[in-house]
C-alpha cells in the first residue's frame, strides 16, 4: 500500500509497495514549514509537479539533477527543465495520463496561474494542473492550487483519497474546499496548502467541521505519514 508523507504546504513523498519513491511538487529548502531539506529526500525516482510556481516547483530541477529521478508535469515544464540539463522527462498535458511503471498518472484541470519559476523568456508559460494517480490500488488526487471547478465533479466515484488546498488567498478557502469535497466525494480528504505563511494561514479543524459526513478529513502535519 503505497505511503504518503506530508512535508509542509504541497509536498508529499510516495512511497510504493514495490520501493519505488515519488516527490510530489517539492518545496523543501526555502519552505518554513518543512520536515526535512532536499538532500534528505533519499532516492527519488520520479519528479510531479502540478505547475511552475516556485512553492511547487522551486526544488524540482535541483532535485532531478541531484537524484536522477523523472520529471513528470506539462509539456512546457518539461521543455523548460531540458532547457536547464534535465533529460529524463515525462511530458503529460491536461485530460492526458500515461500507465507508468509505478502506475497511471493522469493530469487534472486547476484553474490558477501559469507562470514557471526560473524562465525568465515567459515562453514555458503553462496551464496549471493537478493529477489522480493510481497507486497500489489506491487513487489519489493531488489537485495542485485550484479554485473549485465545475470540473472536479467528473471526477466523482475515481477518488479514494483527495488531497486539496484550503488556505485561501491563492486558492480555495475551507468552504470551495469543503464544496469540492462534495463534487468529488473521496473516501478521505486531506488538506493542504494552508499554515505555510501567514496569508494562508486556516484551522484544519474547521475545515474538518465543514466537511462533516462527506468525508473523512485526515490533517497531516510535516512529516506526518499516511497509508490509505
Ligand atoms: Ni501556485
Ligand atoms: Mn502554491
Amino acid at each position: 500500500m503505497a505511503k504518503l508523507t506530508f512535508h509542509g504546504q504541497s509536498t508529499f513523498t510516495v512511497d510504493m509497495d514495490d520501493g519505488t519513491r515519488l516527490v510530489i511538487d517539492p518545496f523543501f529548502d526555502d519552505n518554513p514549514v518543512a520536515d526535512i531539506k532536499r538532500a534528505e529526500a533519499g532516492a527519488v525516482d520520479y519528479i510531479l509537479c502540478t505547475h511552475g510556481h516556485y512553492d511547487h516547483f522551486v526544488d524540482a530541477i535541483p532535485l532531478a539533477r541531484e537524484t536522477d529521478a523523472t520529471l513528470v508535469s506539462t509539456f512546457e515544464i518539461v521543455s523548460f527543465a531540458e532547457t536547464q540539463g534535465i533529460t529524463k522527462g515525462h511530458p503529460l498535458h491536461i485530460g492526458g495520463g500515461y500507465d507508468f511503471p509505478f502506475g497511471r498518472a493522469k493530469m487534472t484541470a486547476a484553474l490558477h496561474g501559469g507562470q514557471v519559476h526560473g524562465d525568465t523568456t515567459g515562453q514555458f508559460t503553462t496551464v496549471p494542473g493537478g493529477f489522480l494517480l493510481h497507486l497500489d490500488g489506491k487513487r489519489i488526487y493531488h489537485a495542485g492550487d485550484t479554485a473549485l471547478l465545475m470540473d472536479m465533479q467528473l471526477l466523482r466515484g475515481k477518488v479514494d483519497v483527495a488531497i486539496l488546498p484550503i488556505g485561501d488567498n491563492f486558492t480555495m478557502g475551507p468552504e470551495d474546499a469543503a464544496e469540492a469535497v462534495g463534487f468529488i466525494d473521496p473516501e478521505v480528504v486531506i488538506p493542504m496548502h494552508y499554515n505555510t505563511w501567514p496569508v494562508i494561514e486556516q484551522d484544519p479543524e474547521r475545515f474538518r467541521d465543514l466537511v462533516g459526513d462527506r468525508a473523512r478529513v485526515e490533517v497531516m502535519n510535516p512529516g506526518d505519514v499516511f497509508a490509505p
